[in-house]
């Protein structure tokens, strides 16, 4: 058998889909990434790159289609990178998410412990409460959307399955409203032009919109006659900040966030919870399927009232307050400043008097917290996409915590988390997956660990 060279097409069965993803298949015997392919798919395609262990192809025609393929019912499917799994049935998703932090934990963690059935949607539609699109120029028109698969062009957006209609709504109505009033979009390139990006959140609660405009420089010309364009005809829009970003960089936000108009705040409802967003601040993407991760949340911890709970890596304050009324005290730590006074201010709005919030980096609060406390009775750990630092599961387990209960946006981490925590004799419950992101890869897990007995907290 020769050697494989781009350029060559072969037929290829798909029998795996990597963490990104893309369809997995073998071409004499070389590992193939195929993008846009699923398992059980026969597919044609066209290798483009081609490395000592594996080649990456695009896909060229479906032979025959895996069962599981359906038809995108997103026009931008094809092009957009938001979503990466449009082709595969719901159902599908959720057995490969399942499967994917099964794998996770045996291969990274090397734990022998269950994982159970995905949590998904009944309606996998219209789910996102945040979107965040740039804005540039395609042949002279001002363009807004989405970042084409791989790439910094913009796919110009005319709809979006996954995004509250309102978001579309409304980004439509800013692209037409700059485009009219001559508001000069960001141009990466040559770091010129003003508006980069519109950042729209939606209260599923109150059907409200906030709106903020990432800008290269301070000033916004016909300001005025933007906001009071798009408050007319989007009446929904009750806040429009702007956020300040002059750097040459990938990164959205800028230090400098000031109100232009309207309230302060979003508001949301999570079961009897109402919390304050700010225009900065975390906030699960999924309203809907936040309540089901909470609610796991609170019957993992099984709280009686006379525990002193950690809410590590807090943002504001939402998953410590939603445990507030089963636990004697909530002390809550988070990195980003604002986060901490919304949280501040969302016990306030619950009428919460038992949680207090810390601002600093967990690693560094933690062990301090531990001296202070004495006995802490139960941990949540909700990190970023980096799991937790080594110091702060050490201190834990120093401490001899007895229940920790771990909700992770990326298996990888959180099975490497699971492994040194079990290293420190903490028992690993059974792994849920929650689907908070219908239609992408990503997927939201919650773990129960225990020290000794295994009793609730
Ligand atoms: C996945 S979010 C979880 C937020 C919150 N638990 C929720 O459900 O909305 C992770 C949070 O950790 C914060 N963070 C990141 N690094 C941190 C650190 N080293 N110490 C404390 N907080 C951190 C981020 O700012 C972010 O708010």
């Amino acid at each position: 058998m020769g050697k494989l060279k781009k350029g060559q097409r072969f037929s290829v069965r798909i029998d795996g889909l990597s963490h990104g993803a893309e369809g997995v298949g073998r071409i004499n015997e070389k590992v193939v990434f195929v993008p846009q392919a699923i398992p059980g798919d026969t597919a044609q395609v066209q290798l483009v790159h081609v490395k000592d262990r594996f080649a990456h192809a695009v896909l060229e025609d479906i032979i025959d289609p895996s069962p599981d393929r359906i038809i995108p019912s997103c026009p931008h499917a094809q092009e957009c990178g938001g979503c990466q799994l449009q082709h595969m049935s719901y159902d599908a998703q959720l057995q490969w998410k399942r499967q994917q932090v099964q794998d996770a934990v045996e291969r990274i963690g090397h734990l022998k412990v269950p994982v159970l059935p995905t949590k998904g949607m009944d309606t996998p539609f219209g789910y996102r409460n945040k979107a965040q699109f740039p804005l540039g120029r395609d042949g002279g028109q001002v363009v807004m959307g989405f970042f084409r698969r791989g790439t910094h062009n913009i796919v110009d957006l005319t709809q979006c399955e996954v995004q509250h209609p309102l978001i579309t709504r409304l980004a439509l109505q800013v692209k037409e409203t700059v485009e009219r009033l001559g508001i000069e979009p960001y141009d990466e390139i040559a770091h010129t032009g003003v508006l980069r990006h519109a950042v729209i959140r939606v209260s599923f609660s109150e059907n409200k919109l906030m709106l903020v405009l990432v800008t290269k420089t301070k000033e916004i010309p016909h300001l005025d006659s933007l906001i009071q364009e798009l408050v007319e005809t989007v009446p929904e829009l009750v806040s429009v900040a702007q956020n300040i970003n002059p750097k040459v960089t990938n990164v959205i936000f800028g230090p400098e966030t000031h109100l232009l108009w309207g309230e302060t705040h979003l508001m949301e409802r999570i079961g009897r919870m109402v919390y304050a967003i700010s225009p900065r601040s975390f906030f699960q993407v999924n309203s809907t399927q936040t309540k089901v991760l909470y609610d796991l949340v609170k019957e993992y911890a099984d709280l009686q009232g006379h525990e002193t709970v950690l809410d590590l890596y807090c943002g504001t304050g939402t998953i410590g307050l939603y445990l507030a009324q089963e636990a004697k005290q909530i002390i809550g730590v988070e990195t980003i400043q604002d986060a901490v006074h919304d949280a501040e201010r969302n016990a306030a709005l619950n009428g919460i008097d038992n949680g207090r919030f810390i601002h600093g980096k967990a690693e560094e609060v933690v062990p301090k917290l531990v001296q202070d406390l004495g006995k802490i009775d139960c941990v949540i750990l909700d990190p970023p996409r980096k799991g937790c630092e080594q110091v702060v599961l050490d201190t834990l387990a120093e401490a001899k915590v007895r229940q920790v209960v771990y909700v992770s946006c990326n298996p990888a981490t959180l099975a490497r988390d699971l492994a040194h925590l079990a290293a420190r004799e903490y028992k690993v419950g059974s792994v849920q997956p929650v689907d908070l992101f219908p239609w992408t890869r990503h997927v939201e897990c919650v773990v129960m660990m225990s020290l000794g007995n295994g009793l609730g907290c």
